[in-house]
């Protein structure tokens, strides 16, 4: 191995610059090249690459997004377009990838790799946190934090005003962030897709919440939730059910995704970037470097794409026994 590329696809997460960082310098460490493709894998069919040293990766561990900018490819889906992207790669000299992303961009990879044989290394990195093989992913632990911020500050609004809040966060499929964020924020009642709370369950809870005193609410809300009704029409429910409540609803948004990262995150994708270069080096291929009990794990792509990331459910006694 003498050249290796690193790209980012997918939604973009915080923490990925510091892996990009990562890699490059392993990659200087140990004497090889490094090439940053564009635009995830549109830009690998596009030959969109640069050559990176150490110091074109220099004050970036603090920044939030992807200078390797990100893409979800349709192209990349066809076999003429992975074709023409193994050209590329080819042509460019180089002999392996380190793809930074989710689930489907892994699956580009281990498609990839299938097809050409072509040496793959994934690093996990997005807010949701919804992948096999790793305790974290990069940007989830941010995101975290991001949230509770946010909440925080919506409870300053929701104590002044006796109002209950129905907060919306991100998270695809997957609660992780809804469950942790709204123990870390003290909400009243987490709504995640993997669990049915029921819509009875949810109004008896609210009723016994006003009855023991308490005055404001917050409500997190996985955007996967599945509840039946979206969070504007759950307010509705609710104020008919309920019209001593006073509701407001806040959909937190894409700002999740934005950010310095957390230290957590910088000196996770720190030791990831150096696991996949490493790896790569020992002639490893297909593989997920994650992180599991605090050490750094490789899982087969295969698994952590088809694993489920399943959900902590002491974190759910944990809320319960919190809002009592
Ligand atoms: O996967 C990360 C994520 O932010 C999800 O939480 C969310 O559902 C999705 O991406 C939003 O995607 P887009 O940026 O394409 O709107």
């Amino acid at each position: 191995i003498k050249k290796i590329g690193v790209l980012t696809s997918g939604g973009d997460s915080p923490g990925m610059n510091a892996a990009i960082r990562s890699v490059v310098r392993t990659c200087a460490y140990h004497d090889i090249e490094c090439i940053g493709i564009y635009r995830g894998y549109q830009g690998m069919i596009e030959g969109d690459f640069k050559e990176m040293g150490p110091r074109s990766v220099n004050n970036i561990v603090n920044k939030g997004g992807t200078i390797l900018k990100s893409a979800r490819s349709k192209d990349f889906m066809t076999v003429e377009g992975r074709k023409k992207a193994h050209e590329n790669l080819v042509a460019a000299g180089v002999d392996a990838l380190v793809v930074i992303g989710g689930d489907g961009s892994f699956t580009g990879a281990e498609v990839f790799n299938n097809e050409f044989g072509y040496p793959v290394m994934g690093i996990p990195g997005t807010i949701d946190n919804d992948i096999f093989g790793t305790s974290h992913t990069l940007g989830f632990d941010t995101a975290l934090n991001t949230v509770v911020d946010c909440i925080d500050k919506i409870r300053d609004t929701a104590s002044s005003h006796n109002r209950l809040f129905l907060v919306e966060v991100m998270g695809r499929d997957a609660g992780h962030i809804a469950l942790n964020a709204g123990i870390g924020a003290g909400a009243e009642e987490i709504l995640i897709p993997e669990e049915d709370l029921g819509l009875d369950r949810l109004l008896e809870s609210l009723r016994r919440s006003k009855a023991s005193g308490k005055s404001s609410s917050i409500v997190v809300i996985a955007e996967g939730d599945k509840i039946g009704k979206n969070v504007f029409e759950l307010k509705d429910y609710i104020e008919e059910n309920l019209p001593e409540y006073d509701i407001r609803v806040s959909v937190l948004g894409h700002m999740q995704r934005g950010g310095s990262p957390s230290c957590f995150d910088r000196v996770l994708a720190s030791r990831l970037g150096v696991k996949a270069v490493e790896s790569i080096l020992e002639g490893k291929s297909n593989f997920m470097v994650g992180i599991l009990n605090d050490k750094i794990a490789l899982t087969p792509l295969e698994q952590a794409i088809k694993g489920h990331s399943e959900i902590d459910r002491e974190l759910l006694r944990v809320s319960d026994i919190m809002t009592i």
